[in-house]
């Protein structure tokens, strides 16, 4: 990779774990300064720990909330004196047919994934516009296609795939490149966490992870298509085909995934 990133001012939400940690532990030693943000304490601690001496600034937020993203944003912008990029990273899931799930499921999905972009971009903004920077969101496929037992997931999705595609020709000729990237399956934390009916932690993945591709791969992706100033970005073979046969077959890609996610009527996957 060139020195795209180097002495770049990168946020990145969700940064303690997973695809967001992929992106730190690669960006670090192309030499960018990363901010970032998660809910629990010890985890920004050990990355604090890992990468000591580095530029990394770490704030315990909950992107759901504006007063936390405030927090972060305004005090990146006080450690770096500015921000050129930001990737919405954070993000939960959810694992429940929705004539089961109490609407605060959603509710809670649409605030981190939705509402959580929204604050962090609006608050990053001008310096973002400053700096001609980026803006990026961490989609899904299911950003392009509804997933069964992930209603609320697959909603704050298409909600974000819209916003940023609204967003970015209203940037144009301030010359923001703002793109969203959709992983395919990623082994990481997000089904283990993912929202069960009641709104509680799963505390399982239902699917082989060590089948899935990885964090960092997923973030060397994304980084690339950040440097190649993409539009979008659609990862793997299954998730390229599933937005494929969506776009042009939406009633037989129907029944594929009724038959992917589903055996003998209940929801498996
Ligand atoms: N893995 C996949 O298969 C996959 C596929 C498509 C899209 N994605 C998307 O990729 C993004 C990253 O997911 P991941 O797979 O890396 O998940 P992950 O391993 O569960 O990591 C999620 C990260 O976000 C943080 N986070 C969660 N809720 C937050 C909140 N309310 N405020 C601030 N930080 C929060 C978590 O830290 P705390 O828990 O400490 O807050 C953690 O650092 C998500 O937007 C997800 O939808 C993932």
């Amino acid at each position: 990779m060139s020195d795209f990133f180097k002495n770049k001012v990168v946020a990145i939400t969700g940064g303690s774990d997973g695809i967001g940690r992929g992106l730190i532990d690669l960006l670090i030693p192309l030499g960018a300064k990363i901010a970032t943000c998660g809910r629990n304490q010890d985890k920004l601690y050990d990355l604090q720990v890992r990468y000591a001496g580095a530029s990394l600034h770490c704030v315990v937020c909950d992107v759901s909330r504006y007063d936390d993203c405030k927090q972060f944003i305004d005090s990146t912008i006080k450690t770096f004196g500015g921000i050129d990029l930001l990737i919405n990273n954070a993000g939960i899931s959810m694992r429940a047919l929705f004539e089961d799930a109490s609407l605060d499921v959603i509710k809670k999905v649409m605030d981190v994934n939705f509402y959580g972009t929204v604050n962090c971009t609006k608050l990053a903004l001008p310096s973002i516009i400053e700096r001609k920077g980026v803006v990026v969101g961490v989609s899904s496929i299911a950003g392009y296609r509804g997933l069964p037992g992930r209603t609320g997931y697959s909603a704050s999705k298409f909600a974000l795939n819209g916003f940023l595609e609204a967003l970015r020709v209203e940037l144009v000729e301030k010359e923001v490149n703002v793109m969203w990237v959709c992983p395919g399956f990623t082994s990481s934390n997000i089904r283990n966490v993912a929202l069960n009916q009641s709104g509680n932690a799963q505390g399982e993945s239902p699917m082989d992870e060590g089948k899935m591709m990885s964090a960092t791969e997923c973030a060397a992706h994304i980084l690339t298509a950040i440097e190649k100033k993409k539009r979008t970005l659609v990862l793997t073979f299954t998730g390229k085909r599933t937005v494929f046969m969506n776009k042009f077959f939406p009633g037989w890609t129907d029944k594929l995934v009724r038959k992917f996610f589903f055996k003998q009527g209940e929801l498996v996957t």
